[in-house]
């Protein structure tokens, strides 16, 4: 049975590192903020928390995709037409949890470009090292982890286990 074990991520780790990303990013953008677009439902928490580390002018929008079943890709993306069309023109920082195979990221990015977005840019909380699958670059890493599947903060296990405020690995614990 699969289960939340030891802590990766501590809840204040997270948060101060959040903080550090938003300063960079608007750093690098200045005054001309850029739609941020939370892919859901991973990246709800990162979002608000990123969201209120940045000015008030900044807006964002949420798209609902998904590949994964358990804890594996199954490498086909749902959910490309929740994108809107309004961001044609927009200059689009794509928001996730985590870069893991890269079908999300890669598939989102053409997407956008097709959409007509002006340029398109790349913020995730977790980077896995393992050989991606697509070629992703993400130009914001929060942190880079180990080939694990973890939870909280968004990370779901089927569902759940993403209303934690830390990361935790998932283990494989003995049946009772
Ligand atoms: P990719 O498309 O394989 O890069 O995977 C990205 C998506 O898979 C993420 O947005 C997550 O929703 C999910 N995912 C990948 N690794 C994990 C994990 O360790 N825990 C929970 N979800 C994960
Ligand atoms: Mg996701």
């Amino acid at each position: 049975m699969l289960q939340p074990g030891r802590t990766l991520l501590s809840s204040p780790r997270i948060q101060s590192r959040v903080a550090e990303m938003a300063s960079e990013i608007r750093g690098h953008y200045g005054a001309e903020l850029p739609v941020l677009l939370g892919l859901m439902n991973g990246a709800l928490f990162f979002l608000s928390d990123l969201m209120r580390n940045l000015p008030p002018e900044a807006e964002f929008q949420c798209s609902v995709v998904g590949s994964y079943e358990g804890t594996a890709s199954s490498g086909r993306l749902q959910g490309l037409d929740t994108i809107g069309e309004n961001l044609r023109g927009r200059r689009i920082l794509i928001v996730d949890d985590i870069l893991d195979t890269g079908l999300t990221l890669s598939k989102v990015d053409e997407r956008l470009l097709e959409l007509g977005a002006e340029e398109v840019k790349i913020c995730v909380l977790l980077s896995k090292r393992v050989p991606r699958r697509m070629e992703v670059t993400a130009d914001w890493v929060g942190f880079e982890i180990e080939n694990e599947f973890v939870v909280g903060y968004g990370l779901d296990h089927n569902g759940r286990y993403r209303s934690f405020e830390d990361i935790r690995v998932l283990d494989e614990v003995a049946d009772k």
